[in-house]
């Protein structure tokens, strides 16, 4: 089986060709920061015109390199949300316009589900599993039972915590994405140095809030001295900021391993994935938290945590496998929960 994955949802365009044995053809990822950096952050607007630019040279360098004709693909993939609309559209559309032309099936892949598979591509890890999702949009601790079956255990209040790295980072002048540069510039910091709160930490359940952490961030640089912030306040800041997250990431997903025995019996696998996966601290925290439950972490390489065409290719060939193709009349969608059922946390925004 090999099925070409296309990647469009937020500021990476991506395409990918992968095969049923879990064999990576071609993984082409082109990423628009440059685009973005001047505004600070994503600009929808800027994203869809960059995806509309750059998917069919993306698509057939992903071809070229894998070496086959797309009469040898057995389906085309393409993230169907949730995502900023209008990439999602040019992903869908693109791969529509390909099925058709070549009598292919059409998988729309939830983009959640692509980061939630990769990791049986990676390890081939069995259902069922726990997953901490932590993207730029998504906060989430799921049971994933099967190929379209999560629950969802907890989700965030307020912002997502890819989003609260990348806002952390922006206060401190660290461009976009925030992620990377917080994580690198923690490493010579001193972690005590701001007492910044762990929202939620110590109480039931497994939700997270982090706006109350982003605007404690915020106070505590405008309590520095007035002027440029010194590289040492710098790393300060998010070497606190970092340890916060650790705490707060390690006490969810303790009761997340609670929750996930409740309903499976037996210790099991903890997954991470989702672009914040990629942050080593994190990892580390979490093997730690795991080993001690008896638990496995498992987490992709960094490359396939952030945004990739490969994990949409992967969930496609899981679909197709099952039969769960789509029509060509299937619309591309903003929001697109992994639960559908799971009922909404109080005070969850637009993200949950
Ligand atoms: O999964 P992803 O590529 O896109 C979404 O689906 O949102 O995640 C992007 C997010 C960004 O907020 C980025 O700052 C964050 O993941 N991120 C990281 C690291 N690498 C990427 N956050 C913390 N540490 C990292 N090393
Ligand atoms: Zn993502």
């Amino acid at each position: 089986m090999i099925v070409l994955g296309i990647e469009t949802s937020c500021d990476e365009t991506a395409a990918a060709v992968v095969t049923g044995e879990g064999r990576i053809l071609a993984d082409e990822i082109l990423s628009q920061w440059d685009q973005h950096r001047p505004f600070g952050g994503i600009v929808p607007e800027i994203a869809a015109r960059a995806h509309l630019e750059h998917i069919d040279t993306l698509i057939a360098r992903a071809m070229e390199g894998a070496g086959i004709a797309y009469g040898e693909l057995d389906g085309v993939a393409a993230t169907g949300g949730p995502g900023l609309i209008g990439g999602v559209m040019v992903g869908v559309t693109t791969a529509k316009a390909i099925a058709m032309v070549h009598g292919l099936p059409f998988l729309a892949v939830n983009h959640l589900e692509g980061h939630a598979l990769t990791v049986r591509l990676t390890d081939g890890v069995d259902f069922p599993y726990l997953l901490l999702l932590v993207s730029g949009g998504h906060c989430q601790l799921l049971s994933v039972d099967g190929v379209g079956a999560y629950r969802r255990l907890g989700t965030t209040l307020d912002d997502a915590l890819g989003e609260a790295y990348d806002k952390t980072a922006k206060m401190l002048g660290l461009g976009f994405p925030g992620g990377p540069a917080v994580e690198r510039w923690s490493r010579r910091g001193d972690a005590r140095r701001f007492p910044l709160p762990r929202p939620l930490k110590g109480r039931p359940g497994c939700h997270f809030s982090f706006s109350g952490l982003k605007t404690a961030v915020r106070h505590t640089i405008d309590r520095l001295p007035p002027g440029p912030l010194g590289p040492s306040d710098v790393a300060d800041v998010c070497a606190s900021f970092q340890a916060a997250v650790e705490d707060v990431l390690e006490d969810r997903t303790a009761n997340a391993i609670d929750a996930f025995q409740d309903l499976h019996g037996g210790p099991g696998t903890l997954v991470v994935a989702g672009g914040v996966a990629a942050n080593e601290g994190v990892r580390a925290r979490l093997a730690r938290l795991a080993g001690d439950r008896g638990f496995k972490l498992v987490a992709p390489p960094p490359r396939l945590c952030t945004d990739n065409g490969v994990m949409i290719a992967w969930a496609g060939i899981e679909r197709l496998r099952l039969g769960l193709t789509d029509g060509l009349d299937f619309r591309a969608r903003p929001r697109w929960p992994l639960d559908p059922d799971a009922p909404p946390a109080a005070g969850a925004g637009v993200k949950a």
